[in-house]
């Protein structure tokens, strides 16, 4: 999978690109990543690509040519064209899963300052947005994206492992713990270190189901659970009725 990064800022996706996992799903071609500077593609002197907004106000805004420029130097016909904006479809790990097995090519535009001129919209095909708040520009969103998505081609990470991932089936994923099997008189469950496959995998499941109920209550109502796992839950419901 390809991605092309539109960007004032090229160093700061380098240098995320160039660590960990990123970096190893580059080496093992995985996915490509293209990090295009904006500011290549001005015909404007001083490298320009933002001018204050008519009608007057604060901020700067990022102009049409260079950003559609810079989407025609790598566009080809197979490419998703994608604008980060506090203003998109909020992105989550099931639009990471959708990305990841839909598309070959993928073009992030970074936003920034104040906004972009509004005639970029006719050149992309979606906006995207990782949440509702304000960021300084749209690198941190496109790397978001970059990131989720990578992380679940296959040969990334080891074979199925995003299978126990948060938000599969929309459940969070159960507690984990390594060594020390005991510290400060707080000690691993029994049933971790048991060898008993089928206790273990019950554990787990009762793990992914309480850590739901406590913290993210709002994603039961949207995974498909078994008569069990709808039993514990029950339990659950008593246990904090009780209190
Ligand atoms: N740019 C600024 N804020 C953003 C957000 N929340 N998501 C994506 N891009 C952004």
């Amino acid at each position: 999978m390809k991605f092309s990064i539109i960007t004032l800022f090229p160093n700061l996706i380098n240098s995320y690109i160039s660590e960990s996992i990123i970096k190893r799903a580059i080496e093992k071609n995985s996915i490509e990543v293209e990090v295009i500077d904006l500011r290549n593609h001005t015909t404007l002197k001083h490298n320009q690509v933002d001018d204050y907004q008519f009608g007057g106000g604060k901020g700067m805004v990022l102009m049409v040519e260079p950003v559609v420029n810079a989407i025609e130097s790598c566009k080809t016909q197979n490419s998703l064209v994608v604008l980060t904006s506090p203003q998109g479809k909020t992105w989550n790990q099931n639009s990471a899963r959708i990305y990841a097995s839909n598309y070959d090519h993928i073009i992030l535009i970074c936003g920034h300052y104040e906004g972009f001129d509004e005639r970029i919209l006719d050149y992309i095909d979606l906006e995207i947005s990782i949440g509702d708040y304000v960021l300084t520009g749209g690198e941190i969103a496109s790397i978001v994206i970059l990131d989720s998505i990578t992380r679940l081609l296959d040969g990334v990470i080891a074979k199925d492992s995003h299978l126990n991932d948060s938000f599969e089936n929309n459940l969070l994923d159960h507690p984990v713990f390594t060594k020390p099997i005991e510290f400060r008189g707080k000690i691993v469950p029994e049933v971790l270190t048991s060898g008993h496959h089928a206790n273990i995998e019950k554990y787990r499941q009762e793990g992914r189901l309480r850590n739901t109920f406590n913290k993210r209550p709002d994603l039961l109502e949207k995974s498909e659970l078994s008569k069990s796992d709808l039993e514990f839950i029950n339990k659950l419901k008593k246990v904090k009725g009780d209190n």
